[in-house]
């Protein structure tokens, strides 16, 4: 198994990567990519760490060999928030960066899958599937928008309020990654219930959770350890799946005839390669519903934005 970061000298891709050295499988190679010029001394760094994987670092004119043989491909490259804006903000820095890396993805590993952690991701994902369409590689049960964040959130706010242990508790987000697009299904959760006032509460919570972060940062960048974490857990699960395993996870990804959006995260199961089925989200309590009615223009319009990006 052969996984590239992108992006990896960053605050993501340098705890993402150190969660992959340590957690991969026996035999597996770690290609580390970034423009900026401390990255080969990242790969030192964790070449230290005694595991069985190999680790190799790759600087701005080596993107091809880091991709080369790549079966996952994870992009955390681009600039994150400050305080005071929205992730559609970065649209203009980190659109261009997605758009050139996923070109050099078509050229040298067009067969891996590919999990988008740049903001917006909702439009990052659409931007991504048109450029590998343009490059005639283009497989919709390949490509993914990393969501997991949102789901590791809701799994440990809502354990700390209900006061049990997070590895009882498992919580469905579906929709986008942005605001209001991220929508926690609160009605589904096994073994807790909530009142209307905790349902009011907590879904603005999770979805605000990446400001909070951004906010107490003060400036100095958003979720970097917790994104380390949740993007290792989605590529754990899609080796997992790539081995033969069973494993469902919730990420953005295309679902053809949604009446939703043309992308949006569900509850997928994962297998060799990809996305092997994509399953119902389910009945939604009306609050849901309405939530979801609410949110669905604007994810349909971040998605276009990438479209159109792409297609001119
Ligand atoms: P960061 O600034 O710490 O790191 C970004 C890295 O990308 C830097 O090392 C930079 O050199 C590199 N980079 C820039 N252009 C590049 C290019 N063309 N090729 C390769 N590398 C390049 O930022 P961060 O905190 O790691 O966040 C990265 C992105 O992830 C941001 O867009 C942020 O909004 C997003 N993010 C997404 C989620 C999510 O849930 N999907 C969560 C947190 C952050
Ligand atoms: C998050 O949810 O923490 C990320 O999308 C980063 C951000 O800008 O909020």
């Amino acid at each position: 198994m052969k996984v590239a970061v992108l992006g990896a000298a960053g605050g993501i891709g340098q705890a993402l990567s150190l969660l992959l050295k340590t957690q991969l499988p026996a035999g597996s190679d770690l290609a580390l990519y970034d423009v900026a010029p401390v990255v080969p001394g990242v790969a030192v760094d964790l070449s230290h760490i005694p595991t069985d994987v190999t680790v190799a670092g790759f600087g701005a004119d080596n993107l091809a060999e880091a991709l080369t043989g790549a079966d996952i491909v994870l992009i955390p490259a681009g600039v994150p928030r400050k305080p005071g804006m929205d992730r559609s903000d970065l649209f203009n820095i980190n659109a261009g960066i997605v758009k050139n890396l996923i070109e050099a993805c078509a050229d040298n590993c067009p067969t891996a899958c590919i999990g988008i952690i740049t903001n917006p991701v909702n439009t990052t994902v659409a931007i991504a599937a048109e450029t590998l369409k343009a490059k005639g590689v283009y497989d919709k049960n390949k490509l993914f928008g990393v969501t997991t964040l949102d789901v590791i959130r809701s799994e440990t706010f809502i354990a700390e309020l209900k006061g049990k242990s997070t590895s009882e508790i498992h919580v469905p987000v579906i929709g986008g990654h942005s605001g209001t697009t991220i929508l926690p299904l609160l009605s589904q959760v096994e073994g807790v219930s909530f009142t209307d006032e905790e349902v009011a509460a907590l879904t603005p919570r999770i979805q605000n959770a990446g400001t909070e972060v951004v906010e107490a940062k003060a400036g100095g960048g958003s979720a970097t350890l917790s994104m380390g974490q949740a993007a290792a857990r989605f590529c754990l699960s899609l080796v997992d799946a790539m081995q033969g395993k069973d494993v469902v996870e919730y990420t953005y990804v295309q679902v053809d005839g949604s009446e939703d959006a043309a992308f949006f995260a569900h509850p997928v199961r994962l297998g060799k390669n990809g996305v092997e089925e994509i399953l119902p989200y389910g009945e939604l309590s009306a609050f849901e519903k309405k939530a979801k009615e609410d949110m669905l223009e604007g994810l349909r319009g971040d998605i276009q934005l990438g479209v159109d990006f792409v297609k001119g």
